[in-house]
């Protein structure tokens, strides 16, 4: 934009000032277009996917070139205070000591490359900045000719340095000046870096905190099923089977008892046994981990858990449900038992005559409430009753799936539980 308007001003100077206007135009379009031309380099980086030590490669060519040097490279302030070269410096070689350099600065020093680094300071005389050529030859690259380098600064932060080496006509202010504004603007796109770095970290460690938080929820989802089982296989895999081993070796002393009497007390014993047998089996029956209930219909659970209720309670029910059919099974393991404990609270404690159930797909997830006209209760003091955990257990698992759950109730008003889950978990 600059440069055509200085253009237009050289184009419609008068002839007798004309050639000098034209000559002010032209070294005012140079750094300009020199500016232009390294913002362009900087800011492509922003919407490619290249990789960092990429860009670094191009923008140090870039800066070369712009500042007629032979040599550029970016060096990098470590965290204990040591520059160290920034992969792929432009016009070096692969074995040149540049790559193994280690520039220590001092922490108050005011040596040239502190003040360059720390304050964007460089004397530059006869194209040069002397006191930096003595650095980097004393550090290994002897044969530098010339060299400048400015402050590499994200914000208050300091990044490093960028240097330029080896100028055919020696370095100008106005090189220095470019350099000034690559390091400013170099600093933008670390720290575009950093963030889009810290933000791939962060949205690593969300995707495994989700990972952990859905697998919590199908073990809860499926009811504690794992404890069940392993309770369960002991009992069926150890236990019955001792008592059936005991029971078999019983029939053999039966089949050799001597008198009438041991007989009858070894029927005894044997009927004892089987007492034992049969109400470990009930056991068994009871911890079996159920299959899931998951109907492939939700609505048709509920109707149906509604109607035993009525059967079992009178209670009368009513249900408002429209819930999508094809619900995640971990949603409709929640809902469900959600529901379920609400009705089994009002069948043991409510004395109502009226439910309703209003089930609906709003705001991305489903939301149930359970609306009963019996006694009530004083939630505050019935939320966290030792060995009671319905309630609770409702809250968690609508909490667990990224959900909520009210309790609304006051002695002789009746109660209204609320949840809400969201359809994907
Ligand atoms: N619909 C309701 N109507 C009246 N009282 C209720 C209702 N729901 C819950 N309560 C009261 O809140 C208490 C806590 O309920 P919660 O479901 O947490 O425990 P619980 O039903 O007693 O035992 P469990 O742990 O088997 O669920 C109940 O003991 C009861 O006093
Ligand atoms: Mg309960």
């Amino acid at each position: 934009m600059g440069t055509v308007a200085l253009s237009g001003t050289a184009k419609v100077s008068l002839d007798g000032e004309g050639a000098r206007s034209k000559r002010t135009a032209q070294r005012m379009e140079k750094p300009e277009d020199t500016a232009f031309a390294a913002l362009a380099a900087v800011s492509s980086y922003l919407d490619s996917d290249e990789e960092l030590p990429d860009f670094f490669a191009r923008l140090s060519a870039t800066i070369a070139a712009l500042s007629h040097a032979k040599r550029a490279a970016f060096w990098r302030l470590g965290p204990r205070g040591t520059l160290v070269v920034q992969p792929s410096p432009h016009g070096f070689a692969a074995d040149s000591p540049v790559h193994t350099i280690r520039l220590q600065l001092g922490a108050n020093g005011d040596g040239a490359v502190e003040r360059l680094v720390f304050a964007d300071e460089l004397d530059l005389a006869k194209g040069s900045s002397p006191a930096l050529d003595a650095i980097w030859r004393k550090s290994g690259l002897v044969d530098v000719r010339s060299s400048i380098a400015a402050a590499w600064t994200a914000g208050e932060r300091r990044v490093g340095a960028v240097a330029v080496y080896d100028s055919e006509h020696g370095f100008t202010q106005r090189d220095l000046w470019v350099l000034r504004m690559v390091g400013v603007t170099a600093g933008l796109v670390w720290q575009y870096k950093e963030s889009e770095d810290e933000l791939g970290h962060t949205a690593v460690r969300l995707e495994e905190a989700m990972a952990a938080r859905r697998h919590l929820l199908n073990n809860i989802a499926s009811g504690g099923d794992e404890a069940r089982r392993r309770f369960a296989s002991a009992l069926h895999d150890d236990s019955l089977q001792l008592l059936t081993g005991a029971e078999l070796q019983l029939e053999r002393i039966r089949g050799d008892a001597a008198t009438g009497r041991q007989i009858v007390q070894l029927d005894q014993l044997k009927h004892t046994l089987r007492k034992v047998e049969d109400s470990l089996r009930r056991l068994l029956t009871n911890v079996s981990p159920e299959p899931l209930q998951l109907p492939s219909d939700l609505r048709g659970a509920i109707s149906e858990r509604l109607e035993s209720m009525r059967i079992r309670a009178g209670i009368e029910p009513h249900i408002d449900s429209r819930i999508p059919d094809d619900l995640p099974p971990a949603i409709q393991a929640i809902v469900l038992k959600n529901i379920s404990e609400a009705l089994t609270n009002i069948e043991k404690h409510a004395h109502a005559t009226r439910v309703m159930v209003v089930a609906e797909a709003v705001d991305g997830g489903i939301r149930v409430a359970v609306n009963d006209d019996g006694t009530g209760f004083v939630v505050a003091e019935s939320v966290r009753v030792p060995g009671h955990i319905g309630l609770v257990a409702m809250r968690e698992r609508a909490q667990l799936a990224g959900g909520w759950c009210r309790i609304e109730s006051e002695p002789g008003a009746g109660t209204k539980v609320e949840f809400w889950v969201p359809l994907s978990l």
